[in-house]
């Protein structure tokens, strides 16, 4: 559809799923992380992965499109966005790539055993933060990684910097929408957020609370220990290139020391 014709979007027309994939994810810049640094640490190519907290599967269902040899499983509990992404990205790929591809309804306190096991697990976009204790962060960590392969790696990423821990509200400007995050509350006792996304339009109201998060503000070196206790032999912490105007890159190279900024993705492997 061309963009003249393209209807102009409302919080009555448009659909909360869609605008969630346009201004949150990018599933070929995750895979292409995960491609490279899989090959690079392992000496072979990443075939199989699983996709955990997948949502309506977007990534795995890219995966699948890259190699006729990639295969790929999507774990969530939400079976309403499983059906919806089996409309929205399964049902366009060909017979052939949809064989290699499977969403599933399951915990990923529980995957399932799948074989032969997957090379890479991913764990994106903080999805894990739902995971408030030590307890229940270390179990996922040995779920995943009891299930990869014998060289499998854990592939993660996690947000942080002192603006992290604020109560407040950032827009971005998308195509035809805006893109509204806020941090609603934070707890700084037991760490805990409340984050929303909210999407406004040029015209009428805002599309309220389209997606809640209930998350565990957690530390990077937290999480290295618990992946650590959970089995993984090493971790490496990956840090966002700044181009000369200090904007991020997108490019994520292993570091050993970060920087103080006010906020910060990076992406954590953990190799088994
Ligand atoms: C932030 S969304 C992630 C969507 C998408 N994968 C992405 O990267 O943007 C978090 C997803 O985690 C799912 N989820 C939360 N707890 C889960 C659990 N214990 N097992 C499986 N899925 C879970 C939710 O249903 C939701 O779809």
């Amino acid at each position: 559809m061309s963009s003249r014709s393209r209807p102009v979007l409302t919080a009555a027309t448009a659909d909360r799923r869609r605008l969630y994939e346009e201004a949150v994810q990018c599933p070929e810049a995750e895979l292409d992380f995960v491609a490279r640094w899989f090959r690079r640490l392992r000496g072979r190519p990443c075939r199989r992965i699983r996709e955990d907290f997948c949502g309506a599967g977007l990534t795995a269902s890219e995966w699948v499109k890259r190699h006729p040899e990639n295969v790929s499983v999507g774990l969530d509990i939400d079976a309403a966005a499983l059906a919806w992404g089996a409309r929205t990205h399964l049902a366009p790929l060909s017979p052939e790539q949809r064989r290699r591809v499977k969403l599933l309804k399951r915990n990923v306190l529980k995957p399932p055993a799948s074989t032969p096991p997957p090379d890479a697990v991913l764990a994106m976009n903080f999805s894990w933060s739902v995971f408030k204790t030590r307890d229940l962060l270390k179990a996922y960590f040995a779920a995943a990684h009891r299930t990869l392969a014998r060289d499998g790696i854990l592939f993660m990423d996690i947000h942080g910097g002192y603006e992290s821990m604020k109560e407040l509200t950032e827009r971005r400007r998308c195509k035809g929408f805006t893109y509204v995050w806020e941090q609603a509350a934070y707890d700084p006792i037991s760490s805990d957020m409340l984050c929303y996304i909210h999407f406004d339009f040029k015209k009428g109201p805002m599309m309220k609370r389209a997606f809640t998060y209930r998350w565990r503000l957690w530390s990077i070196p937290e999480v290295r220990e618990l992946l650590a206790e959970a089995g993984f032999k090493s971790t490496t912490v990956y840090w966002e290139g700044e181009n000369k105007h200090g904007n991020g890159t997108g490019e994520y190279h292993p570091r050993k020391k970060g920087v103080a900024d006010a906020s910060f993705v990076c992406m954590i492997s953990a190799h088994k």
